[in-house]
């Protein structure tokens, strides 16, 4: 097995629930190679050119740039490299402290709980740019913690006191932070009054159909309905309203059990818990030791009460922060929000798991701006996508009827069965999810998906490489898209294509070269994060691969790149530092800056960006501008 701590989390999770492998291997694998077939039939049968739109990259090279900088080169070296009349600037790094009464980050020690609870979280990701009564807030997932970095400093690289496991734990959560730029400079603005950090501590209630059930009941909370912080926030949302959406994603990863067992299946893991990952071994964090709220043998529902999409006010640090169960219990990545014509609230979310799904949520009541928005996001339908093999797809309602569940609670706390019991298209760990401001398409990225056409999901589902997700054991990824049908968000229907596969023309000649649209100037592997400018142009960020080598050979470092969506062309604009993930983009209300996650630099231990020498890495945002001070999207 490799080393613990630096197993990825869907590692993790085959290693704690594995599955037997039982797909047709080479039926999938000669479908998989038709690529150019697989496209084709797409675009002849999914209905975009009758929609009168898109078409896949033949015509980019005729059509006009619409790129504002010039394509840079993959890098392998440890540093941020942005285009010519460019610049990239750090804002903020974990550990910085929010407060001035709280201590510079220790490269020694690498601070402490106390001190960690008053500092930036650790490895930045999904984020959004808030004005409030002229006051600048930056909201930021700090997604979880590396403990070959957060505990280097000891010995063996792990937790060596409850404070160390404490510490660990107060660098996950949310930070909000007041920012300002003074002198041309960004930076962040100790002791603001909106300046907060939100922990798996920090008191939240349940809201939805789940709220009050007996399935999130606890000891410590007969109720149902309040419940303790929020731990692994990965990609964000927004809504119209001015309040953020932090998605809960490998949220099961921290809990373990007391009782232990050999050789058998622990009678303290339910098959619900299975599901979702969770084992008697948590990542190799501890909380269990400090808080036996993470011991399901002691609070078998307490993971029942994670992995939802919490909402926060940024502009009171006093709100509690609302956990909103209509829209499911999954791996949430991100919450894609868009107001339907008739004003609904629509939200798209992917469960990044290899072979989970994708689903909608459409709200009961209709957006008004001044009107009350609290129920909007606690009342509606959840649904599940199915693609057809034609271009064609539906939205499938996850109701008692459709799914043989008890009620709205049973379906919202175990969504990931629901979308099973109604036959939802595995995918290829569904990552961020983006809607074009300028029609009703919308985009995601699957991000690769080794057990395609290998090992059914972790609920039994089989992965046959089919649809949007083509390839088998794609290690690659792709980006698929589609149209609601007549425009409308809240439609069942819809028609998909893929705007892009990933891959690696210098190496493969197959399917694995990816689409045409990929060249040996533009290739990446894994696309995550995913956003649309206000010009229109999608932003790729990944977390791949950086081996540099064999399949991977020429990707380099993970990066940031823009694809135009109408001519399919992409372009690379920022390559991040050493064995770091690129992940997280907002901007600046005025467009003059962009602001980029760079999250686990130094994940092996190959990095000591943005320091340098043989300072600690530490994830941070920078803060990219041109040097013309112009717009930047
Ligand atoms: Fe946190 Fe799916 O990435
Ligand atoms: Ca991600
Ligand atoms: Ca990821």
């Amino acid at each position: 097995m490799k080393d613990e701590r630096t197993l990825s989390f869907d590692e993790f999770d085959e290693v704690v629930n594995p599955r037997p492998e039982t797909c047709d291997f080479d039926r999938v694998v000669e479908k998989a190679l038709s690529r150019r077939g697989f496209l084709g039939g797409v675009m002849a049968l999914g209905g975009f050119a009758a929609l009168g739109g898109t078409v896949l990259p033949s015509g980019a090279k005729a059509a006009p740039n619409r790129f504002a900088f010039d394509a840079i080169a993959t890098s392998t070296a440890d540093d941020v490299i942005v285009p010519p009349g460019y610049k990239a600037e750090v804002l903020v790094r974990w550990g910085d402290p929010m407060w001035s009464d709280a201590p510079e980050f220790d490269h020694d020690t690498r601070g402490s709980a106390a001190s960690q609870e008053r500092a930036f979280g650790d490895n930045t990701d999904g984020m959004d740019v808030f004005m409030h009564e002229g006051h600048m807030l930056l909201v930021v997932n700090n997604e979880y913690t590396n403990r070959g970095i957060i505990w280097g400093n000891n010995p063996d690289g792990k937790a060596a006191s409850d404070d160390d496991i404490a510490k660990g734990m107060m660098a996950h959560g949310v930070s909000v932070v007041e920012i300002t730029r003074e002198d041309g400079a960004w930076k962040i603005v100790k002791d603001s009054p909106f300046n907060r950090r939100i922990t798996p501590q920090t008191e939240m209630v349940l809201t939805g159909p789940a709220a009050g059930h007996d399935l999130v009941k606890t000891d410590a909370d007969p109720s149902g309905t309040r419940t303790l912080g929020t731990w692994n926030n990965c990609g964000n949302g927004v809504t119209p309203w001015g309040t953020y959406l932090a998605c809960e994603e490998n949220f099961n990863g921290y809990f373990s059990s007391s009782e232990t067992v050999q050789d058998q299946k622990p009678v303290s893991i339910t098959p619900e818990m299975s599901r979702y990952g969770i084992s008697t071994n948590d990542w190799g964090y501890g909380w269990a030791k400090i808080d036996n709220r993470f011991d399901v043998a002691k609070n078998p529902n307490e993971p029942n009460r994670a992995g939802y999409v919490v909402e926060i006010d940024p502009t009171d640090p006093n709100s509690t922060p609302r956990k909103l169960t209509a829209l499911g219990r999954f791996k949430h990545e991100n919450a894609e929000v868009v107001i339907a014509n008739d004003g609904r609230v629509v939200v798209y979310m992917g469960d990044d798991e290899r072979g989970e799904f994708l689903y909608r949520f459409v709200s009961e009541g209709v957006y008004a701006p001044g009107a009350p928005t609290d129920e909007l996001l606690e009342r509606g339908t959840l649904s599940v996508a199915k693609f057809g093999e034609d271009g064609t797809g539906e939205w499938i309602d996850l109701t008692p009827e459709t799914t043989g569940m008890a009620d709205a609670a049973e379906i919202a706390v175990h969504s990931r069965m629901a979308g099973s019991a109604v036959g939802a298209t595995t995918m290829d760990r569904p990552e961020w999810i983006a809607a074009n401001p300028n029609m009703a398409e919308v985009y995601c990225c699957l991000t690769n998906n080794k057990n395609r056409g290998v090992k059914p999901n972790a609920g039994g589902d089989e992965t046959p490489a089919m649809g949007p997700n083509p390839r088998a054991e794609n290690h690659y990824g792709q980006i698929v898209r589609w149209r609601p049908q007549g425009g409308d968000h809240t439609a069942a229907g819809f028609e998909w294509d893929l705007y892009l596969l990933a891959g690696n023309p210098t190496v493969h000649s197959d399917a694995y070269a990816g689409s045409d649209n990929i060249t040996e100037a533009n290739m990446f592997n894994s696309p995550d994060g995913l956003a649309f400018d206000s010009n229109g142009l999608l932003w790729i960020q990944t977390d791949g691969n950086y081996g540099n080598d064999g399949d991977f050979a020429g990707h380099g470092n993970n990066q940031m790149l823009a694809g135009d969506p109408v001519t399919g062309e992409v372009r690379r604009f920022l390559t991040g530092p050493k064995e770091c993930e690129v992940t997280g983009l907002t901007w600046s209300p005025d467009r003059r800056t962009m602001f980029v996650g760079i999250q686990h630099p130094g994940e092996k231990g190959d990095s000591h960006w943005p320091e340098g020498g043989s300072s600690v890495p530490r994830s941070a945002i920078i803060a990219v501008t041109r040097e013309d001070g112009g717009l930047v999207g």
